[in-house]
């Protein structure tokens, strides 16, 4: 695998690909994000990746500066699963000056998990065109796992034209049914063993949906089991799996989804209906 750190040394290599697929990531690397660079792989000859914690997603308060970093291991999960090319700048080359300019997003960036992290999408769009221009790949390859995040960049990809395809990988998930994520790693033994109780929320709710009970009382249920056990549940919602918007008479498919804190830890998660 070769790697690059800065932006001209990156592009001059890629020039002579004729398609790639991108993966970008912030770096802590688990079975989900290699299922991620394993859609790439099968969609192009050349599979990029990033690493690239970025600050600009973080609000204050948040966990930018204890998050993960594990570059070495990273490498070797990378280079052991096939994937070309590594693009791992230093802040300094993606933000060399203050970053004003900025995506505007839609009003549904300030619900769900926007609403509990004011800032975060308008950071993680901003970086991911960024990352967009300086790879300029065919494919880009998002987890389902940040729901929100894959419907606004595929929005974004959308509405401003970009020249990529976006691809959508299912979450990955422990045996025990809990999503894999950076931030399992946060987790207490005991938090640990209780985290899985998102997810059975999310199946529970959407078996009570296909048996056609009542929406408000299935997340109202749902959220009081989690607060019951000790969670600040920040939301579990009922939505429409397409809009991400309030079920309404034109919703033809529905998401659950669910964000909550156990400890210090964000869990997120979500299961489509
Ligand atoms: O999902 C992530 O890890 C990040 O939000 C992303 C897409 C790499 C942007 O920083």
């Amino acid at each position: 695998m070769e790697i690059f750190e800065s932006v001209s040394s990156l592009r001059k290599r890629l020039s002579g690909e004729i398609e790639t697929a991108f993966v970008p990531t912030m770096g802590n690397l688990h079975e989900g994000h290699l299922e991620l660079t394993r859609i790439g792989r099968r969609q192009a000859k050349c599979v990029v990746s990033s690493i690239f914690v970025n600050r600009l997603q973080f609000g204050a308060g948040e966990d930018f500066d204890r998050y993960p970093r594990t570059f070495q291991e990273d490498c070797e999960k990378l280079e052991k699963d096939g994937v070309d090319i590594l693009f791992a700048p230093q802040e300094s080359e993606l933000y060399p000056v203050p970053q004003e300019v900025r995506i505007a997003l839609p009003e549904i960036a300030n619900e769900l998990c926007g609403a509990h992290r004011p800032g975060h999408f308008e950071g993680m769009a901003t970086i991911v065109l960024k990352l967009f221009n300086i790879v300029r790949p065919d494919f880009a390859v998002f987890g389902k796992k940040d729901y929100q995040q894959l419907h606004l960049v595929s929005k974004m990809v959308a509405q401003l034209n970009l020249p990529l395809s976006i691809l959508a990988g299912e979450t990955v998930r422990e045996n025990d049914g809990l999503a894999m994520s950076s931030r399992n790693r946060y987790l207490t033994e005991e938090e640990r063993r209780e985290a899985p109780r998102l997810h059975f929320n999310l199946k529970e709710a959407r078996e009570a949906l296909l048996a056609g009970k009542e929406q408000a009382s299935i997340a109202l249920k749902a959220r009081q089991d989690l607060e019951g056990r000790g969670w600040k549940v920040d939301y579990f919602e009922i939505r429409d799996a397409e809009s991400l918007k309030r079920v309404g008479e034109r919703t033809a498919r529905l998401v659950v989804l669910g964000a909550a804190r156990l400890g210090k830890t964000r869990l997120i998660d979500n299961l489509e209906v």
